[in-house]
């Protein structure tokens, strides 16, 4: 495995690659929920691309940047292990000049749920996805649908730009307790895990609802917010189509159940795909 520190020298290595190149964007922290898309990737790509880069430009001030997990020697051995061709773990003033031009998200798709509630989120996360694909020029980008919105407003960035790269949505990974993996969730204590797990019961719950034919948003919320009661501060419970447009009625095929809230301090999401 190759360790890439600057974007010249990827830009460079890249030329002289044929066939297909997997490439998978993380922060980092490296758990099995990366490691799946890892796998996948690998099995998918002649190459495999794998990019840790804590990205300050995604984290609003007063945000975890500087706390944010990092946990460079394991994630190294996690990637040779996986077989990853080229780690790219780029420096920050490699990635980014003074006074640079931005792309920002969508006025209404990006400004609403996470983008909302982390106002500017979505375009610091853009901007370093449009700058990771265009570097590594891969064949297909791998993003979990944990994050859906961020796989929905980068799917639409490549759309709107023309750009070639092929953006695989790939399952969410849990524990064997139900907790969807996520960075964040060592900061959570036992106490807090418990309390953590009613975010994916009420998902359950909202998914029992309409397989026995529910298609009542109203109702499915009400029912989601009646599991929730353990998260110290639910901040939203939210139906969306598979763009990102709002829903008050279930399309099985075509919707997405989206919560966030916190417990003990960590911000959680979670969501499933009907
Ligand atoms: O999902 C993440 O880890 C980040 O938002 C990403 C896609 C690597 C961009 O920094």
């Amino acid at each position: 495995m190759k360790i890439i520190t600057t974007t010249e020298e990827l830009q460079k290595l890249r030329k002289e690659i044929d066939g297909s190149v997997g490439f998978v964007p993380t922060m980092g922290a490296l758990h099995n929920g990366h490691l799946s898309l890892i796998r996948q990737a690998r099995d998918e790509n002649e190459h495999l691309i794998v990019s840790i880069f804590v990205n300050p430009t995604q984290f609003l001030e007063g945000e975890d940047l500087d706390a944010y997990p990092r946990k460079e020697e394991a994630d190294i051995r996690i990637c040779e292990l996986a077989k990853v061709d080229i780690l790219f773990m780029p420096s920050i003033s490699s990635m980014y000049e003074k006074d640079e031009l931005c792309i920002g998200a969508p006025a209404i798709r990006g400004y609403i749920l996470e983008g909302q509630k982390r106002a500017g989120h979505f375009d610091g996360m853009l901007q370093i996805v449009m700058k990771l694909l265009n570097i590594s020029s891969a064949t297909r980008a791998y993003f979990g649908k944990k994050d859906a919105q961020q796989l929905s407003l980068i799917s639409q960035m490549v759309k709107n730009y023309f750009m070639s790269v092929s953006i695989v949505p790939c399952e969410i990974i849990r524990d064997e307790s139900g907790l969807a993996l996520s960075s964040r969730n060592i900061y959570l204590n036992s106490d807090e895990k418990g309390r953590a797990l009613s975010l994916s019961r009420s998902l359950k719950e909202a998914t029992k609802m309409i397989m026995s034919g529910e298609k009542s948003v109203v109702n499915i919320k009400e029912n989601m917010h009646f599991h929730l009661k353990d998260i110290d501060s639910v901040e939203y419970v939210c139906i969306v189509d598979r763009e990102f447009n709002i829903r008050d009625e279930i399309e099985i095929g075509d919707s997405i159940i989206l919560v966030a809230g916190k417990v003990g301090g960590v911000r959680l999401i979670d969501n499933i795909w009907i």
